[in-house]
C-alpha cells in the first residue's frame, strides 16, 4: 500500500494529514486506509484482531499518521476504538488531537486514575484516545509490567479494536514487549527512508517475540 500525501510542515497541515480519513473520506488516502482495514479484518477468519500495534523500523516513518487514520477508518464502521499513545519515548498523539497530556496510559498503569477518566472521547464515531501520560524514568519497565498485561486484558473486554501507536522497533524494547501480547502488528515503512536491511531486521525481531505481522504500509513520504 503506497500513501502519497503532500509534504507540508505546519501543525495545521500535519493535523490535516493525520485526519484525512475523517475530513476527506472520499480521498484516495482514505480509500487506501479502508483497504488496509479490510485486509486486517480478513487476515484471519477465526480470530478477530482486537489489539493492533503500529510500528516501524526507525523514527519519523509515519506511524502516528497511519495509526490515527486506521483508527478513524475502523471507527467509521461503528466499532468502538481505543487509540493509545504507547510511544513513551516521543509521544505526539496529544498534539495531534490538541489535548493536554495530563492523564494517560502511564497514569492508568500506575493506578493513579481509572481508564474512564483518562480517555478522551473524540467526535469521530466511537473513537476514544488515551494519551501517553506523564513519562516515567523507566518506560520499558512499565510497558513490560504485569499492570500492562492486566490493562490489555481489561480493554479487550471494553473496546472492539485497540490500536497502539508504538516507538520504532529497532530503537527500544518497548514495542517488542507489547507486540508479543497483542493480536497483530502493522509495520509502516517510509519508501524513501526505510532501508531494506532495517525493514528485514524489524520483521525478524517481531517474529522472535512471536508477533504476527499482518501487513506493511508503504508510506511514500517525499
Ligand atoms: N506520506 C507523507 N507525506 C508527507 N508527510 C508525511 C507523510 N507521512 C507522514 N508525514 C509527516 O512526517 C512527520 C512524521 O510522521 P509521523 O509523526 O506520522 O511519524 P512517526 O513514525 O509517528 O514518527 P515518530 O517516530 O517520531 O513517532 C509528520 O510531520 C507527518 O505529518
Ligand atoms: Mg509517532
Amino acid at each position: 500500500m503506497v500513501l502519497n500525501l503532500n509534504k507540508k510542515k505546519s501543525v495545521k497541515e500535519m493535523t490535516k494529514r493525520h485526519f484525512v480519513s475523517y475530513t476527506n473520506p472520499s480521498s484516495q488516502i482514505a480509500e487506501q486506509f479502508r483497504t488496509i482495514r479490510t485486509n486486517i479484518q480478513f487476515s484471519s477468519i477465526d480470530q478477530k484482531h482486537k489489539t493492533l500495534i503500529i510500528t516501524s523500523p526507525s523514527s519519523g516513518e509515519g506511524k502516528t499518521t497511519s495509526a490515527i487514520n486506521l483508527a478513524i477508518s475502523i471507527s467509521q464502521q461503528g466499532e468502538r476504538v481505543l487509540l493509545i499513545d504507547a510511544n513513551l519515548r516521543r509521544p505526539t498523539l496529544h498534539t495531534s488531537f490538541n489535548l493536554k497530556d495530563s492523564y494517560g496510559l502511564t497514569d492508568v498503569l500506575m493506578g493513579r486514575v481509572p481508564l474512564e477518566e483518562a480517555t478522551f472521547q473524540t467526535q469521530i464515531g466511537r473513537l476514544e484516545v488515551l494519551t501517553s501520560g506523564i513519562i516515567p524514568p523507566n518506560p520499558t519497565e512499565l510497558i513490560g509490567s504485569k499492570a500492562m498485561s492486566f490493562f490489555i486484558k481489561d480493554i479487550k473486554e471494553e473496546f472492539d479494536v485497540i490500536i497502539f501507536d508504538c516507538p520504532p522497533v529497532l530503537e527500544t524494547t518497548d514495542t517488542k514487549l507489547l507486540a508479543g501480547q497483542c493480536d497483530g502488528v502493522v509495520l509502516v515503512l517510509n519508501s524513501g527512508k526505510s532501508d531494506r536491511e532495517k525493514a528485514a531486521e524489524a520483521n525478524r525481531l517481531l517474529h522472535l517475540v512471536r508477533a504476527k505481522v499482518l501487513g506493511v504500509i508503504l508510506n511514500e513520504r517525499e
